[in-house]
């Protein structure tokens, strides 16, 4: 890439893998949370950290300015209401980076880490200060912001250290769980393959050995573009 990559919440535990996989491909990288003492534990010194808050969009302007691309990738409270609700960084954080990206002028690639379920309003984990529904406002916010852009939806996060075959599904019909490092290589793979722009997409890795590489060329391949049709229908 011409320049740096954001990765926000790149100290947690599908982020460090993504910062490290994009310092493997000599990228530079700025890494995005709050915690100094996390970064330090976690990330290679190679990774450039900055202490920013998604949630107070002032934090979040010097440490995206020139970026190229940005992978947001944002634990949420569960709070109702108030700062820890899931609210404040699935979607007025997102507004925050689209907005600080949309003002310094570049064109970067977003890639946001979303959840599988988040059409299903019914789903129980909607109880949780409404997540999937500010889920899918932050995903809607991404869709709708001109940027090009990948739309990232795990199921349940697994560390197993084996995992098999992995699947990409659309249409939010599905269920199943996905390992945290297959979920690092979508956000990294998507960065460098055309077809990963304008989707949004499930993932789904079968339990068993190692399954090798997944040939991601053909999983995005094999994706449907979004419409607006489709995005707008995903609200209802
Ligand atoms: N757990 C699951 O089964 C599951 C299923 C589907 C999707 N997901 C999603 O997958 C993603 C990756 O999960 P994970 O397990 O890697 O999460 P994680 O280990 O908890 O890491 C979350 C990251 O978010 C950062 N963060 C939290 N609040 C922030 C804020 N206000 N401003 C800036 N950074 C903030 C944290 O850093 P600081 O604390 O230092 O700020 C940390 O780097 C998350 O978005 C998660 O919601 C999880």
């Amino acid at each position: 890439m011409d320049s740096s990559i954001a990765v926000i919440g790149g100290t947690g535990r599908v982020g460090r893998l993504v910062a490290r996989q994009l310092l493997a491909r000599d990228e530079s990288v700025r890494v995005i949370g709050r915690s100094t003492q996390r970064a330090r534990r976690h990330n290679p010194p190679q990774a450039q950290f900055f202490a920013a808050d998604v949630r107070s969009p002032a934090t979040v302007r010097t440490p995206l300015h020139g970026c190229s691309a940005v992978v947001y990738i944002v634990e949420p409270g569960t709070d109702d209401a108030g700062p820890d609700s899931p609210e404040t960084t699935l979607h007025t954080g997102v507004r925050h980076v689209l907005d600080a990206l949309l003002a310094a002028s570049g064109n970067p690639h977003f890639v946001l880490v979303s959840q599988r379920h988040v059409t299903r309003r019914d789903h129980p984990m909607n109880a949780y200060g409404r997540m999937l529904d500010w889920r899918l406002a932050g995903e809607n916010a991404v869709r709708s912001s001109g940027l090009p852009y990948t739309v990232i939806r795990p199921g349940w996060l697994t560390d197993e250290p084996g995992h098999g075959h992995l699947h990409l599904e659309q249409g939010d019909v599905g269920d199943g769980r996905v390992a945290r490092p297959h979920v690092a290589d979508a956000c990294v793979e998507s960065l460098y393959s055309p077809a990963a722009r304008g989707v949004t997409f499930e993932m789904r890795s079968e339990v068993g050995p190692g399954a090798g590489s997944p040939p991601w060329d053909e999983l995005f391949t094999g994706l449907r573009a979004d419409t607006p049709t489709a995005a707008r229908a995903a609200l209802a």
